[in-house]
């Protein structure tokens, strides 16, 4: 485990922009006094608007190992972990973590399992792991929205961390269409109405 505790580096290059745009904006109404103003911002001003949040850490690894822990990956890819956290106080030893099951989650779509992200990764480029994750083509409980929402940077971060973690464990079952029935233990996204 590194002992450098990654910080966000978005606070401090928010107020940067903010700063900055406001004197863009007072230098724009200036020119408009003059003559006519320009419909294209600055180059530096857009620049500003498109920077993508990202963690920053001592290496790429460390950047991914954090933002694996605090984006709860484990939580699924990692059976067990939260069990073992909360009822022992232990942490599973990063050498086991990620490497699927095969409980699945079953629901409207399906049964989807928690892929073995330690082989899947091993099976991917970073090129295609962007793609998937920009994509978010793929079934619940699985947070495909947090991936989508992740700037590029912390994306291969994750890749270059979960890669690193080298193959391990087995492949997870394929998903189950709508109305198969599952042949091994299952977790059913269902509510429950309350009794009486
Ligand atoms: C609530 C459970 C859950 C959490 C939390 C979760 N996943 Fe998943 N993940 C799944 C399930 C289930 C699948 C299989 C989805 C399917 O069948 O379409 C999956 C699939 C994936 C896949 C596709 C793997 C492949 O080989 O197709 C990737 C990549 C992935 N997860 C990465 C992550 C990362 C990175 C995190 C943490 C930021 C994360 N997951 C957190 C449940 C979860």
């Amino acid at each position: 485990m590194s002992a450098s505790s990654p910080k966000t580096k978005l606070n401090a290059s928010i107020f940067a922009h903010a700063s900055f745009l406001v004197v863009a904006a007072m230098l724009a109404m200036q020119a408009g006094c003059g003559g006519p103003v320009s419909a294209a911002p600055a180059p530096a001003a857009v620049a500003a608007a498109n920077a993508q949040p990202s963690v920053s850490a001592a290496s790429m690894i460390d950047a991914g190992r954090y933002l694996v822990k605090i984006g709860g990956c484990n939580d699924c890819h990692t059976p067990g972990y939260v069990e073992q956290l909360m009822m022992t106080g232990k942490e599973m030893p990063e050498s086991d973590w990620l490497m699927g099951g095969d409980v699945g989650f079953s629901g409207q779509w399906g049964v989807s399992y928690p892929a073995n992200l330690r082989l899947s990764f091993q099976n991917m480029t970073e090129e295609q792991f962007l793609e998937m994750a920009h994509a978010g083509q793929g079934r619940p409980p699985m947070p495909w929205p947090s991936l989508m929402a992740m700037s590029d940077q912390d994306l291969k971060a994750i890749y270059a961390y979960i890669r690193a973690l080298g193959p391990k464990g087995e492949v997870a079952p394929a998903a189950l269409s709508p109305g198969v029935e599952p042949d091994r233990p299952h977790i059913p996204f269902v509510p429950q109405m309350p009794k009486g």
